[in-house]
């Protein structure tokens, strides 16, 4: 799928953000190996601390339909300025993706998009495959 397209996807599911304490509306397209797309919204809570951003909403919406490998993510901020993905976010696609390969669309605040490999906005990242040597057979 085409990044625009992939874009476009995430600025829809933007509009479905329930933002009312920051005000930061935030959506994502998340595609999958297997070529489909689960979107997320930010989902914001009383309890400022149980937020959910936008790219966590539509990883755990893929894991949980059974979904295991990804392409790429795109995000989608506010008045398509760049709305980089936080570190949490981060962390959290690196679990399910190969860093040198996965893809991160940005918007680039004057109608483009940044692409980026995972593993620049996470260099040095600690995933599943430091842990293997402690798993038991
Ligand atoms: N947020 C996201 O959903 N994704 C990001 O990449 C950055 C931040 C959300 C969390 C919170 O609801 C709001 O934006 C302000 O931080």
């Amino acid at each position: 799928m085409e990044k625009e397209k992939l874009m476009e996807l995430a600025r829809q599911a933007g509009k479905r953000a329930y933002a009312p304490y920051s005000h930061f509306p935030v959506g994502a397209a998340l595609l999958s190996k297997s070529g489909r797309v689960y979107l997320g919204c930010n989902v914001e809570n009383a309890s400022y601390g149980a937020t959910n951003c936008a790219e966590r909403t539509a990883v755990y919406k893929a894991i949980s339909e059974g979904e295991t490998a990804f392409e790429a993510i795109a995000i989608a901020g506010q008045n398509a300025k760049t709305c980089a993905p936080c570190g949490i976010c981060r962390q959290v696609l690196r679990e399910f993706c190969v860093p040198a390969e996965f893809l991160v669309y940005l918007e680039d605040g004057r109608g483009g998009i940044w692409t980026r490999h995972l593993e620049e906005l996470l260099p040095l990242s600690f995933g599943p495959e430091q842990l293997r040597d402690t798993w038991e057979d």
